[in-house]
């Protein structure tokens, strides 16, 4: 497959504090990478290198095939971006907003009414952006990243701060973009929305990739897994965990399934675990 996306030894500093220290990876056309990790890991400070917001200090990247620095313009034209910080005009309605962009882009009227409709935005096309919850205005931010048809979006956590109904439309609109072979990259600390929609991810901690690889083979990689499994026999309630690794685990398992009536069942070890293990004590 080819790479959208292709990062070689990026590095970034401000002062004496090295943000970001020699990180690669790759992301395949299509695919949907989540840069995890605690605040301060140099999440930002990636996307906006890969962005053309900030000059690397040594290392490369290549966006849709251009060289984030030598060839910006070019790369921008392929790109669509969510930041975290309200980047809108407060006083100016949603159509209005998306109009401004559109003008400066030079795009078609069509693009327009195109994301309006996909954010489900008809509703508040005439409303202020002042006067939008933070899940409205985030939809408002991904509608203008998505004006220009961008082959690769990226998105600093769109998701923080949004409540879990604002969150589950996000993530089905970040699905559909997936299934029409958007490349997305989006940063985030939470692991339940990274192992339920990326492919892949890479975990950062104090500016290096401690992790990169697909959230299932994260979850199975970890020792000492465990089955725990509530089920009713004789009238009263019976807990029992079974490690995965245990030989006899699907005896055991087979009989509660096959004789009594289970209340819960779950597996230890989520990427969550995996995530602290491997950021452990910083700041999340
Ligand atoms: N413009 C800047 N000037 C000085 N330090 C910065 C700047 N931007 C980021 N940093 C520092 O770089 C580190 C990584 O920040 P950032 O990339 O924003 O992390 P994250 O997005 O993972 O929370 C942090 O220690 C942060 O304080
Ligand atoms: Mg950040």
């Amino acid at each position: 497959m080819t790479a959208t996306i292709e990062v070689r030894e990026l590095s970034k500093s401000f002062g004496s504090m090295q943000a970001v220290k020699g990180i690669s990876f790759t992301v395949a056309e299509g695919e949907m990478f989540g840069l995890l990790g605690p605040n301060g890991a140099g999440k930002t400070t990636t996307v906006r290198m890969l962005t053309g917001l900030v000059r690397p200090a040594s290392g490369s990247a290549k966006v849709a095939g251009f060289d984030v620095q030598a060839e910006r313009q070019q790369m921008l034209r392929e790109i669509g971006v969510v930041f975290e910080l309200p980047a809108l005009y407060p006083r100016l309605s949603v159509e209005e907003n998306l109009g401004f962009a559109l003008a400066l882009r030079g795009g078609r009227r069509a693009s327009l009414e195109d994301a309006i409709a996909r954010l489900g935005l008809e509703e508040y096309r005439h409303r202020p952006v002042r006067l939008l919850s933070k899940g409205w205005r985030q939809r408002t931010m991904i509608a203008r990243a998505l004006l220009s048809h961008p082959q690769v979006l990226f998105l600093d956590e769109p998701t923080s701060g949004l409540d879990p109904n604002a969150v589950q439309h996000l993530h089905d609109v970040l699905r559909s973009l997936r299934a029409e072979g958007v490349t997305m990259l989006l940063t985030t600390h939470d692991m339940v929305e990274a192992a339920e929609l990326c492919d892949r991810v890479g975990i950062l901690s104090h500016g290096e990739l401690v992790a990169l690889d697909t959230p299932a083979r994260l979850i199975e990689g970890q020792q000492g897994r465990e089955v725990r499994i509530t089920w009713w026999e004789d009238g009263s309630l019976h807990e029992a965990a079974v490690p995965l690794a245990d030989a006899e685990a699907p005896v055991l398992l087979g009989r509660v399934l096959g004789q009594h009536r289970v209340l819960q069942i779950e597996t230890t070890g989520t990427l969550d675990d995996v995530y602290r293990r491997l950021t452990g004590g910083e700041e999340a």
